[in-house]
């Protein structure tokens, strides 16, 4: 058992269009814990000038993550809701982690060889050090808990690898400032001043897949707006991207077995059911034996249905503009309060004179 106070963080880059991957991977997710959890909830903005420096639109990119968090039904007041670069903590100690991490680390990242294509050369620095980024931000609020889709998985094994070496490279000055927790790592049980987080993936949609390609995943950068759902889609165009999804000839299997070698039919059913929150195997035992053109206008009344309380709200919000910054400016000083703390402790343990 950790002694660590339970605490979420999750982060969303303000870089184009929120999908419904990002909401049914992660901001669905967010505003379900905060029943139970304490949250802080981020828009990543220092990590959005990884892969573009220059941003035409970035602080009305923030203002609707923003809008979007709240629209979705996270509560700013009882949680924290904030923009990254307000808090100077995620910059000093990502400094400090890139310290921590390898290179061979970061070489290792899918999501940069992705990004970098082949001219790596030519990739930012940023762009090669933003796990450890991402470290720093869960590691800033001590969080024990990452809710996130499937592709940030790799990201969340290297920042318990940057607190497992953290905490080890420092023990002694850890134990020795009184600054440590008990940490349960497999069967042992070592004393550390970062959680190991643990990521919070799981459900029927931890991938959602591009609507044209089965074998891509929805994604904001994808040149094809008939891939994805935006969340500011309306319903004609959430109507008229569904009829549109790529699918194969056959009718609908009865069992998820039956989905196998099937992406695009897979895909749908998993959206199916995440909207829904029942399982594939529920969506399956009533639309199989079912054909596309029948399923498909369910899918669609279903996303509508959904999603249009969503979109209302944040062009509802987007239009207050003083409100959200507001909540954001709010936000910043809470999660500043915490990571002062935190810098504090970390500075002492460095070694550094403060
Ligand atoms: P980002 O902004 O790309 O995506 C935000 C969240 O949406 C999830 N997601 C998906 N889930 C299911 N299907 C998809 N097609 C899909 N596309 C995106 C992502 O997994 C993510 O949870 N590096 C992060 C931002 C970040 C972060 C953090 C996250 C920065 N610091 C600290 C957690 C904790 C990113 O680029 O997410």
């Amino acid at each position: 058992m950790s002694d660590f106070a339970p605490r979420v963080f999750s982060g969303v880059q303000p870089t184009g269009n929120l999908h419904l991957g990002n909401y049914l991977g992660a901001i669905r997710k967010f505003v379900a814990l905060q029943e139970s959890q304490d949250c802080i909830y981020c828009v990543v903005d220092l990590h959005s000038i990884t892969a573009q420096l220059v941003h035409e639109d970035l602080k009305s990119q923030i203002r609707s993550i923003t809008a979007a968090f709240l629209a979705a039904g996270i509560d700013p007041k009882r949680h924290i809701v904030f923009n990254q670069s307000r808090v100077s903590g995620h910059a000093e100690l990502a400094w400090i982690f890139n310290c921590v991490a390898r290179i061979g680390w970061m070489n290792r990242m899918t999501q940069f060889k992705e990004k970098a294509g082949k001219d790596r050369e030519n990739a930012s620095l940023g762009l090669l050090a933003y796990p450890s980024l991402m470290a720093a931000d869960i590691l800033l609020y001590r969080a024990t808990h990452v809710p996130v889709g499937d592709d940030q998985k790799q990201h969340l094994e290297l920042t318990r690898d940057i607190a497992i070496k953290f905490n080890n490279d420092f023990s002694e000055r850890i134990a020795e400032a009184g600054l440590g927790t008990e940490i349960a790592v497999g069967e042992e049980t070592v004393n550390g001043y970062f959680p190991i987080t643990e990521p919070l993936i799981g459900g029927e949609a931890t991938r959602v897949m591009s609507l044209k390609d089965g074998a891509k995943k929805m994604s904001k950068s994808d040149p094809s707006d008939l891939s994805r759902i935006n969340l500011t889609d309306d319903a004609e165009q959430i109507a008229r991207k569904i009829k549109k999804a790529k699918t194969d000839p056959d009718a609908l299997p009865s069992e998820p077995k039956g989905l196998e070698g099937r992406p695009e039919a897979d895909n749908l059913v998993g959206i199916f059911a995440a909207l829904a929150e029942k399982t594939k195997a529920d969506v399956l035992s009533e639309f199989g034996g079912r054909q596309f053109s029948e399923f498909k206008p369910v899918l669609a009344d279903l996303a509508v249905e959904k999603l249009s309380p969503i979109n209302g709200e944040m062009r509802r919000l987007i239009d207050d503009p003083g409100h959200i910054d507001a909540v954001l400016k709010d936000g910043g000083e809470r999660a500043g309060a915490i990571a002062e703390k935190t810098m504090r402790d970390v500075k002492d343990i460095v070694g550094f004179l403060r």
